[in-house]
């Protein structure tokens, strides 16, 4: 492998220990803990591990965290509800209602009911709009998480051609406004993309958010590309693998990301770091 590792897990660790840092400071100034409500409507297995390992790490940097647990029969008005009260409720700063909702429910609605300022997933349309205009308020974890780890790298992402794969809401759009704000020249692939293999070949920076098992092989990777693998997804061994094939990919790339170990645990730190923003602008 001639690629450096970019370790998610490392730079995660090291945002936490800031984070409590600052908990700690909040705190001993007489302040209360931020506190992030997790609402969780029925029973999907991936969200109930996702939502375990949100709340483990808001305990680790001192966070007050609620867990709102809600069959899948909840109704779209009890949820509103629900938010309403969390909007109004002074120990709560951030609130994120897991996806996808069960079918019946309206996530649209859901969102919009977030006040923008507790909106800690960054997914309400003023928070998106923020950051099309280029004046961000709460920004979406991943790809936000992925602009910390590029700092790392060192390198200058300014006129660098970036290339995303994946037009996610969650992912593949805010990550291509990100990159564009820093200035890279980006490009979004999706399913309708005609030569994908050559668009891929031409970035200096490779995100991918396709949620394909190896979908990137290692001949689309430019000699000194960073490499940015957002996938998750189990492979026939039942092993975690990423949306790149890591080790062709590793051969080419200067920078790659691990799966597990990469952006996985950038997102919830990152999470973390917006519920402290949010605490700071409502202490503010
Ligand atoms: N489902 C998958 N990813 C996410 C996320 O980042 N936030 C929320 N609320 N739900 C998700």
């Amino acid at each position: 492998m001639s690629a450096q590792l970019l370790d998610g897990q490392a730079i995660a660790a090291d945002l936490r220990a800031s984070i409590k840092e600052n908990v700690d400071t909040i705190l001993a100034a007489g302040g209360r803990p931020p506190g992030l409500a997790v609402v969780l409507v029925g029973a999907n297995p991936a969200s109930q591990v996702y939502v375990r390992n949100k709340r483990k790490a808001c305990a680790e940097v001192g966070f007050h965290s609620v867990l709102h647990e809600l069959p899948d029969s909840t109704s779209q008005t009890d949820l509103l509800e629900l938010i309403d009260r969390l909007n109004a409720d002074p120990a709560i700063n951030g609130i994120l209602v897991q996806l996808p909702l069960p079918a019946h429910l309206d996530e649209m609605a859901v969102t919009e009911r977030i006040l923008p300022t507790k909106d800690v997933d960054g997914f309400h349309p003023y928070n998106v709009g923020r950051l099309v205009l280029r004046t961000p308020l709460l920004r979406p974890c991943t790809p936000k998480g992925i602009m910390t780890m590029l700092a790392r790298t060192g390198r200058q992402l300014e006129g660098l051609d970036a290339v995303v794969i994946g037009q996610s809401n969650i992912v593949g759009r805010p990550m291509a406004l990100e990159l564009l704000a820093a200035r890279c020249t980006v490009t979004i692939c999706h399913s309708r993309t005609k030569d994908l293999a050559e668009k891929a070949r031409n970035a200096d920076l490779l995100v991918a958010a396709v949620g394909r098992a190896r979908f990137v092989p290692g001949d689309w990777i430019k000699e000194g590309a960073i490499v940015i693998d957002v996938g998750i997804n189990r492979g026939e061994d039942g092993k975690l693998v990423g949306d790149v094939d890591f080790a062709a990919c590793a051969e080419r790339a200067a920078w790659i990301t691990p799966v597990p170990g990469g952006v996985g645990p950038m997102t919830i730190a990152t999470l973390l770091e917006n519920t402290l923003q949010a605490a700071v602008l409502h202490a503010g």
